[in-house]
């Protein structure tokens, strides 16, 4: 018999219906290559690329290993007013007492999928393409389809999920309140009441009549048995790959993965203007982790960028965005291959076990 698992894996066309969770900013090609090594779906998170650094890191991943190549984009709408002045009252003091200057220019900012990115998508025609926020407008979607893409996007409400599936794509994530790093809201979600992934996912397989893969808060086979019993077809993990070492994290971001305050992880509008996952430091103790202050995403990130600089140089993570979902102390270091091989072959085990009714 074919498993709804199976199924998926094959449409895919990866071994393991298990995805390495696109981390913009943490994540590159080297655990998109482990993953799809060890079987898995790798991802190439790209909301923070220049498009040659699309087209290297593409060429780079297709270069190392056969399989899916899959692309991450951000569908954000840009807000037309950005006053950052407050934000940066607010600041002043830091600036001050780190002897940093605040900065001029725009910076590197999360940008929403554009023109110039579909150009890219068409002519390295990934067989997946992923979106985060929503979906691009009508006719950049048609493109997007166009170029052969199997296209994935992430809810955090069953209301979303039913909108992804009436655009006509492939597969829907359930993206649960436990995840770490952005949450996808992008109809009518907020930290308040986004449902945890046990609540979530199976309310979202109902609803919908596409495959649906569950994220957030799974670190281990539990997890994963328990996502396929929910109705998941796949499953994808990200903070649990920041365990390993094919990443892009600073070393005091690993450490804290397996800290004390890795217990505590909350939804921080501060880093970038948007609800995101992290385990908390200074600047969201002193300033309170939702302040309204921060400017809208994704510009509250700008301002930031020298006092992190500064205090990282001293080994100091208060001003740093320290991504992680809430299953971060369940996950052990391993490499990205030992990770899938590892969750696949324990989780047959503990599924065999559920249908001999040992559990
Ligand atoms: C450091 C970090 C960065 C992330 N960046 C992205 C991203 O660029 N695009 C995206 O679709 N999801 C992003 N996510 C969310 C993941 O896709 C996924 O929903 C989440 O990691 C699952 O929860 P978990 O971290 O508990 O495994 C990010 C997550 C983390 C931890």
């Amino acid at each position: 018999m074919t498993t709804r698992r199976d199924a998926f894996a094959r449409r895919i066309g990866v071994r393991f219906p298990v995805i390495a969770a696109p981390m913009a900013g943490a994540a590159g090609p080297e655990l998109a290559i482990a993953a799809l090594k060890a079987g898995g779906l790798g991802s190439l998170p790209c909301a923070l690329l220049a498009i040659e650094q699309m087209h290297a890191q593409a060429d780079e991943v297709r270069g190392a290993i056969g399989g899916p190549l899959h692309l991450n984009f951000f569908c954000h709408d840009m807000p037309d007013d950005a006053d950052e002045t407050a934000w940066r009252a607010l600041l002043a003091p830091y600036y001050s007492a780190l002897g940093v200057a605040p900065p001029e220019g725009p910076g590197v900012m999360r940008l929403p999928f554009s023109e110039a990115q579909c150009a890219a998508v068409e002519a390295i025609r990934p067989e997946i393409v992923s979106f985060h926020f929503g979906l691009p407008g009508p006719a950049l979607l048609a493109r997007v389809k166009a170029a052969g893409a199997c296209i994935l996007a992430s809810a955090t409400t069953v209301r979303e999920a039913q909108w992804l599936a009436a655009q006509g794509i492939d597969a829907v994530i359930a993206q649960g309140a436990e995840a770490g790093g952005h949450a996808s809201h992008f109809l009518d979600g907020a930290p308040e009441t986004h449902m945890g992934l046990f609540a979530l996912l199976p309310q979202i397989v109902d609803a919908v009549p596409v495959p649906v893969i569950a994220a957030g808060g799974i670190a281990d086979a539990r997890g994963v048995a328990a996502a396929f019993i929910l109705g998941a077809s796949a499953v994808q993990l990200g903070t649990a790959f920041l365990h390993g070492p094919e990443n892009r994290i600073t070393p005091m971001h690993r450490a804290a993965l397996s800290g004390p305050d890795a217990a505590h992880t909350q939804f921080t509008r501060l880093f970038t203007g948007r609800p995101a996952r992290g385990i908390p430091n200074r600047l969201m103790r002193d300033l309170g982790a939702m302040n309204p202050a921060a400017p809208p995403f994704p510009h509250a990130s700008i301002a930031l960028a020298p006092l992190k600089a500064a205090a990282e140089a001293q080994g100091d993570t208060g001003f740093s965005s320290l991504w992680a979902g809430q299953a971060s102390l369940l996950a052990r270091p391993m490499s990205a291959g030992e990770r899938i091989t590892t969750l696949m072959a324990d989780t047959d085990r503990l599924l065999a076990d559920a249908a001999r009714e040992r559990i």
